[in-house]
């Protein structure tokens, strides 16, 4: 396992646990790609066979072969302009008006101890990483770019990113910079993307590829957004949550993005994931480099639960902040869907008193807390406590929630700015607009210059201040806009183009600063729900509310869908009331607990409103929440694929493979139906399991071949949960 090279053939070989990644740089030194899949033991070369396909030129070190080609050729990293004609990897305007990139393989290097990609997030290798470094060299260009690989063994994953220098004596205008490119020469695939919306984030749908054609999944909205998610997978069509091949691409980046995914005359299907190029440019001087963020790619041959598995445990083990892995986290209730803006100090404590009872261990109090702020029209900038509003400072209401026993949360929008606000009247040119232009304005907001570091500066002192004088244990981070007018007032006029990348540059150093100041403080993420859901916030932030929808039946699909590339544990999951407010549907008490419960569990409404009922309720979700919150965010996810009916189901297992617990949650309940029933997955198939509501006990084997059912669901959108532990051998011998 590790990194092995055949100097001789120049082949690179990356291996993990069971995967096999692998590259060659041939006689013309084009550095070709020629495999990503299970490890094989061999030089997968003999793959490559070459035919002159007409209107495929040659290079003009290899002009008399007619059927060498770039335009055929699975390479590692596209040209531009010099006879591929898919999708290039880079684009950048030389010093000569040219545009042409040609790359040629100049040598490589080993790496140890794994380096974050700088000014960005990027896995940590805590677990002890190995890495390569290859350098191509475009020699007309002036440019060299380096490919760097890093090997996550045990988690089945391969990190890629690229830095590009410019070694010329002029200046080089990067257009576009991938983060990786990948042929895959053979085989038909189909693509999951995860698409959505406001409150209806991660959606997934699967594709076939088009002939000829590329898709397209991307953001230009200055975030990863609701709307995309920089994360796709390629799998075979046959592929299931059970079995069949799949390969992961996940950007470690929260800004503009765009994965291609093209199929060329021969069928051959190219990758790319990057910073999208669109509204993207970057000025070069010589000696400088460019560094694209990290792309996470993970390949299994047991199907989509597996893939999925490989992430959860990559972004546990290697991407949340270390100071909460394993942690258990308090059960919250946030003021947002109880008050809104409607609250007052006693208001809170009152909350606060009845949530103390049902066992709730923090208060969050969300937007409206600063400035003039009582709707959304107003303040955002102006981080100081509403005292008229409150009643008393931050620090007093902080000590006070603290002397019943509870924690204290607080929400910001550091990145925002209203019109309406000191902040804006003192330093107008502080906000993102285009000179000349009104700028667009989304739920009456900025947004704020984040590339400047006088506005980092402001807002790490100002957040710093009210983080030091009041106890808070947690912050809530939202991002509530898409950013355009995308112009900084502090760069030339020539380097607007890098503004967008800027932007998120600042974002992760204030991050970065506002995280080494306050180790113990615990940032949820935020975007108008999961809008920034993705592995460069997660760096920071150990978890990230997923979505402005908290319908337990809406909550099901959202979920499940984020299940595909991220753990639970990060998953932001709240009961709140009902009718519920956005959908306006009535779910019963118990399944949105249950749902909830697959996530960071908390609540999201006023406890004083519950009935005497609903607080036992609440009461006995906590205690089912506590029992099993290692298992929830430490364990195995599985998405039970008979799913995609009436009802959705999901387990986890515990890594010692004793506990399981399973859940199904019906979205449609029919007269006379069939018994909802499940195959279980990921248990000891030779050990035996006692089903704790029956007392039955069952081999690993039964439970995932012949599987379980629940009893014929009634009502609205009930759902059930089943706990199974193993016996230990003594008590199966009498199971
Ligand atoms: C966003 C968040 C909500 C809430 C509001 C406050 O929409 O996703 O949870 O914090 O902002 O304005």
């Amino acid at each position: 396992m590790g990194i092995r090279i055949g100097e001789k053939e120049r082949l690179f070989s990356l291996e993990t646990a069971h995967t096999l990644y692998q590259m060659k740089a041939d006689e013309t030194d084009v550095l070709l790609h020629l495999w990503y899949g299970p490890g094989t033991g061999t030089d997968m070369s003999y793959r490559i066979r070459t035919v002159n396909r007409g209107f495929c030129g040659n290079p003009y070190e290899a002009r008399d072969r007619l059927d060498y080609s770039l335009d055929t050729l699975p390479q590692e990293y596209g040209t531009n302009g010099v006879g591929d004609f898919r999708s290039a990897a880079l684009q950048a305007l030389l010093p000569d008006g040219s545009g042409s990139t040609d790359w040629r393989y100049a040598g490589f290097r080993l790496l140890k101890g794994k380096e974050k990609p700088e000014g960005l997030p990027g896995l940590r290798g805590d677990g002890g990483t190995e890495g390569l470094e290859i350098r191509l060299e475009d020699k007309a260009a002036g440019l060299a770019a380096y490919l760097v690989y890093w090997v996550f063994e045990k988690q089945d994953v391969i990190a890629r990113s690229v830095r590009v220098e410019n070694r010329g004596s002029g200046d080089v205008i990067l257009k576009k910079a991938a983060s990786l490119c990948i042929d895959i020469p053979y085989g038909r695939k189909e693509v999951i993307h995860f698409h959505g919306r406001h409150a209806m984030e991660r959606q997934a749908e699967r594709l076939p590829l088009p002939q000829g054609g590329r898709l397209a999944f991307e953001s230009r909205r200055g975030m990863s957004s609701h709307q995309s998610n920089p994360f796709v997978i390629l799998c075979d069509p046959e592929t299931t949550e059970r079995q069949g091949e799949c390969m992961g691409c996940m950007l470690m980046y929260s800004g503009n993005h765009l994965e291609e995914i093209s199929v060329d005359q021969t069928g051959s299907i190219r990758l790319a994931s990057g910073i999208h190029p669109e509204g993207f440019s970057w000025r070069l001087g010589p000696g400088e480099s460019f560094q694209t963020p990290e792309a996470i790619l993970s390949y299994s041959a047991e199907g989509l639960n597996a893939l999925s598995r490989n992430y959860h445990r990559l972004i546990r083990e290697e991407v949340l902040p270390p100071r909460w892995r394993g942690v258990r986290k308090p059960v919250l209730v946030n003021s947002w869907e109880a008050c809104y803006f409607d609250f007052d100090a006693e208001k809170l404590l009152r909350l606060a008193r009845s949530a103390k009872e049902l066992g709730i261990e923090m208060l969050v109090l969300d937007d409206g807390w600063f400035g003039r702020r009582d709707d959304d029209t107003t303040s955002l900038g102006d981080w100081r406590c509403n005292e008229g509003k409150l009643g008393c400072g931050l620090k007093e209401l902080s000590e006070r929630i603290h002397a019943l026993g509870l924690c204290f949360g607080l929400w910001f929008e550091p990145e925002m700015v209203s019109p309406d606000s000191d902040l804006y009247r003192n330093h107008p040119d502080w906000a993102l607009t285009d000179p000349g232009r009104d700028p667009m304005v989304s739920r009456h907001q900025l947004v704020l210059d984040m590339g400047r570091a006088e506005v980092q500066d402001y807002l790490f002192e100002v957040m710093s201040r009210i983080l030091k004088d009041a106890r808070i244990e947690y912050v809530k981070w939202d991002f509530n806009r898409s950013v355009a007018n995308c112009y900084s007032r502090a760069l030339p006029e020539n380097r607007q183009g890098e503004a967008p990348h800027r932007f998120m540059l600042g974002t992760y150093r204030l991050l970065e600063r506002l995280t080494e100041a306050f180790p113990d403080l615990m940032i949820e993420g935020c975007s108008g729900g999961g809008g920034r859901f993705d592995a460069g916030i997660l760096y920071y932030c150990p978890q990230i509310w997923c979505s402005d929808n908290t319908d337990a039946v809406e909550r099901l699909e959202i979920q499940r869908g984020t299940s595909y590339g991220y753990p639970v544990c990060a998953m932001g999951a709240h009961v709140s009331a009902c009718p519920n407010h956005q959908t306006g549907r009535t779910v019963p008490f118990d399944t949105r607990g249950i749902v909830a419960q697959a996530g960071t569990f908390g609540y999201e409404l006023n406890p004083d409103r519950l009935s005497a009922e609903e607080k036992k309720t609440v009461k006995a979700q906590i205690a089912a929440f506590h029992r099993n919150e290692t298992l929830i965010a430490g364990g195995d996810y599985y998405r039970l694929d008979e799913t995609e009916g009436d009802y959705t189901a999901w387990m986890f297992v515990s890594p010692e493979k004793d506990e399981a617990l399973v859940t199904a949650a019906a979205t449609h309940v029919r007269a006379n139906g069939p018994f909802p029933w499940v195959r279980l997955q990921g248990l000891d198939p030779g050990r035996t399991y006692r089903r704790e509501d029956t007392g039955e006990t069952m081999t690993g084997a039964a439970l995932m071949y012949g599987g379980i059912s629940f009893p014929q669901f009634s009502g609205d959108y009930p759902a059930a949960q089943v706990r199974f532990t193993a016996q230990r051998p003594s008590e199966s011998g009498r199971g």
